[in-house]
């Protein structure tokens, strides 16, 4: 695949949510209610959420584009943790929240997501953090064997909702040189 690894505007907001409606189900548990799904895709990765993501200082999107089509994204938070579970798990601070990390399936097992996963941190390390930290659901082994082969250990754990169902993620950290 012939592709760059740049940082998102806000032209690529539609484009993101179509991605993210493609790779979001893929990260939950199987048994995962669709509808709970398509509530999540509403209200969390819809082209106005993505808006508002790319607007927000403290938020950096990097995407997979192979020639205008996103192949990846991640994003970075670069706020201070709050979910008390989270805060007490981290140890390499301050730490900066790789919040998404989702490859098309097409491109899984290809090593894109090593090359998204690189740039990442790198600009993770480059907004000042000395850490990285991310939640995983507990049953998602490839995306944890992938945190694993990418220098994250397992920290923590936390909660998250999807729909009525409490799901539980591991919280997983790393350090970042500059
Ligand atoms: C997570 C993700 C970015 C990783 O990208 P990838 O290209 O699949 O990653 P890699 O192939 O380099 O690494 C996956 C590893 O998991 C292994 N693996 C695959 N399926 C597995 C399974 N069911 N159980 C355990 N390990 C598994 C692979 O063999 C590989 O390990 P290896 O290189 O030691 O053989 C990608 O799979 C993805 O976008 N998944 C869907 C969305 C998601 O879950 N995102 C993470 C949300 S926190």
């Amino acid at each position: 695949m012939m592709h760059v690894i740049r940082t998102a505007t806000t032209d690529d907001a539609g484009r993101l949510a179509e991605l993210a409606a493609v790779t979001f189900p893929l990260a939950c548990p199987p048994g995962s209610d669709p509808e709970d799904i398509a509530a999540h895709l509403a209200s969390a990765l819809s082209p106005d959420n993505f808006r508002a993501y790319l607007a927000d200082p403290s938020v950096t999107v990097l995407v997979i584009d192979a020639g205008g089509r996103l192949r990846g994204y991640s994003m970075l938070v670069k706020r201070p943790a709050t979910d008390p579970d989270v805060v007490s798990a981290l140890a390499i601070l301050p730490s900066v929240e790789l919040s998404k990390c989702y490859v098309h399936p097409e491109h899984h097992g290809l090593g894109a997501a090593a090359e998204l996963m690189r740039a990442s941190l790198a600009a993770a390390a480059e907004s000042g953090g000395k850490g990285v930290w991310l939640g995983v659901n507990s049953q998602n082994a490839r995306a944890i064997r992938f945190y694993e082969k990418s220098g994250f250990r397992r920290v923590g754990t936390k909660s998250f909702k999807l729909g009525s169902t409490v799901e539980h993620d591991f919280v997983m950290e790393r350090a970042v040189q500059p």
